[in-house]
Order: C-alpha cells, then structure tokens, then sequence
C-alpha cells in the first residue's frame, strides 16, 4: 500500500439500535445496524432523508451513545469523541473572524508548540491548495475554498478516521467533483478510514469502495454493493455506469428507475 503504513482503524457495529424520544412519542431511528468497515478502507452510505445516516456518525464519532449495541473502534468501545476521529459537517463551521490559518490551526491541541503549528498549518495548507490565502477571512474565500479550510482543519490532527456527512452537498458540480479528487487523493496518501454519507449516487460511487444503501422507518442496512473500478476511476466509464444502475435498481426497485436515466 505504498510507502505508508495503513493508520486507519477499524471500525465494528454491533446491533446498534438508537432511539429519539419526541414529546411522548418514541422514534425508533436505527434498528440492528451490523458493519465492519476494515482498516484503511473507504466506504460510502447513502439512503433517503431521515433514515438515520447523521446520527450513525454522529454514534461512531462518540457524539451520541446507542441504545443497544456497540461500536468498537479497533476493537475498543466507543464512549466519547476522542481527537483520532475527525469529522466534516455539511456546514463549514469556520470562524468567521479567524483567517485561514488560524481557522486551519484551530484543530490542533492547544499545547502544539508555535513553531510547529505553522509548519503543520503550512503543509495542510497546501494540502488542499490554499497556499497564498493564510490571511484571508472566510468572507473572502468562495464556498469551495471555505470546505477547504474545514478539510485542513479536519485533517490537521491526522485523524485516524474521518466521517464526512455530505460535506460537499451545498457546492457547485465543478467544486464538488474538484474537491471529491482531492479528498480522494489526500485519502490515498493518508490511509485514514473513511465513511463518507452522501445524497449523491454518483459521489457514492466515485468515492467509495462499497456503497452501503441504508433504507428508512426503521433504518437499516438495506444492501451493500463493491464497487471494483480501475484506477483513477472514471465517472463515464462502462464499469461505472454498470455499478450506478446496480445503485439505482437497489434504491428504486428493479422497473422503476427513472424514466431520464439511460446506459
Ligand atoms: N437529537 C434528536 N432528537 C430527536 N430526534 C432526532 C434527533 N436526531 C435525529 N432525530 C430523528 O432521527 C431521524 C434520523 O435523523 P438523521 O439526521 O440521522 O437522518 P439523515 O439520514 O441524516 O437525514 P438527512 O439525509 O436528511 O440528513 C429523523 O427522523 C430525526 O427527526
Ligand atoms: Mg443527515
């Protein structure tokens, strides 16, 4: 796997079950949810509006407990955040009076020494290409280049594992493809374990080596497809557009797919 070693860990969901209290009322959001992500790997799930997608994250990223069930990180149980896992919320977050270097340094612990804060800041900086914007507020960065000040910042702390919940929805196409690579890329040369939840079939494909399809009330694991592409993986290529019908059978049952959609 190249000159690195693998860092990501895995992660293990056991039986996870998690359920709301509204009013009176219970809602019973993630029934059994099973899956082993492995080491390294990256993996994209997707499934309708409300089935549960965030608040699994928000479960592994040790934001919120379940009911039932467990979530084991390198066999270890999963009790609060701990800063090995990083998290890209759809919104950017940044602070609004903070440039792009102190919005990026932000991440790190506050006993990182000044010196080596700015090398670090320096190098994710560049990472995700940004060099000559350390000054700028987020009011003057596009949207695109404000996700990449969340992305540096997220990624900062070499996260063993990063959880993005679809962090690149609100972008335009170009922006978001650009920066589906680049995380793509930066995901190559890290190794860190990746989930990414995502609305965008094609997000889901281009990203992830299986797309795990949730469905809703109660959710569940509703199918798991590999997706087994040459690489650099191509959006228009034969093989793709075989594992986006496969996607879109799951999702909309086999007879129903979208009238505009045609391979
Ligand atoms: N803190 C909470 N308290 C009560 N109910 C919640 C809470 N968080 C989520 N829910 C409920 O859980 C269900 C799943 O929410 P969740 O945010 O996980 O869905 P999602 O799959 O991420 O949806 P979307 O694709 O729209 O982001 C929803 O019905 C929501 O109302
Ligand atoms: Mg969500």
């Amino acid at each position: 796997m190249g000159k690195k070693e693998i860092k990501g860990e895995a992660i293990s969901i056991q039986h996870v079950k998690k359920e709301f209290q509204i009013e009176k009322e219970s809602l019973l959001v993630l029934k059994d949810i099973n899956l082993e992500i492995e080491p390294g790997d990256i993996v994209s799930i997707i499934g309708g509006s409300g089935c549960g997608k965030s608040t699994l994250l928000r479960l592994i990223a040790g934001l919120d407990t379940p009911n039932e069930g467990q979530i084991l990180i390198n066999g270890k149980k999963v009790e609060k955040p701990s800063v090995d896992v990083g998290v890209l919320f759809q919104e950017s977050r940044l602070l609004p009076w903070d440039n792009t270097e102190k919005n990026i340094a932000f991440g790190l612990p506050e006993n990182t020494p000044k010196n080596q804060k700015q090398e670090l800041v320096e190098k994710y900086m560049h990472m995700v290409g940004l060099d000559g914007f350390g000054k700028a507020l987020p009011k003057q960065l596009s949207g695109g280049m404000q996700k990449r000040v969340a992305i540096a910042r997220t990624l900062i702390n070499r996260p063993h594992i990063l959880l993005l919940d679809e962090p690149f929805g609100a972008l335009d196409a170009f922006t978001k493809m650009n920066l589906q690579e680049e995380v793509v890329r930066i995901w190559k040369e890290e190794r860190m374990t990746t989930v990414l939840v995502t609305h965008d079939i094609d997000e889901a494909i281009y990203m992830g080596n299986k797309v795990i399809i949730m469905s809703a009330k109660p959710g569940v694991v509703k199918e798991i497809i590999k997706v087994d592409l040459k690489e650099p993986r191509s959006r228009t290529s034969y093989d793709f557009e075989q594992i986006r019908l496969k996607v879109y059978k799951e999702f909309f049952g086999e007879g129903n797919i979208p009238e505009d959609y045609s391979i």
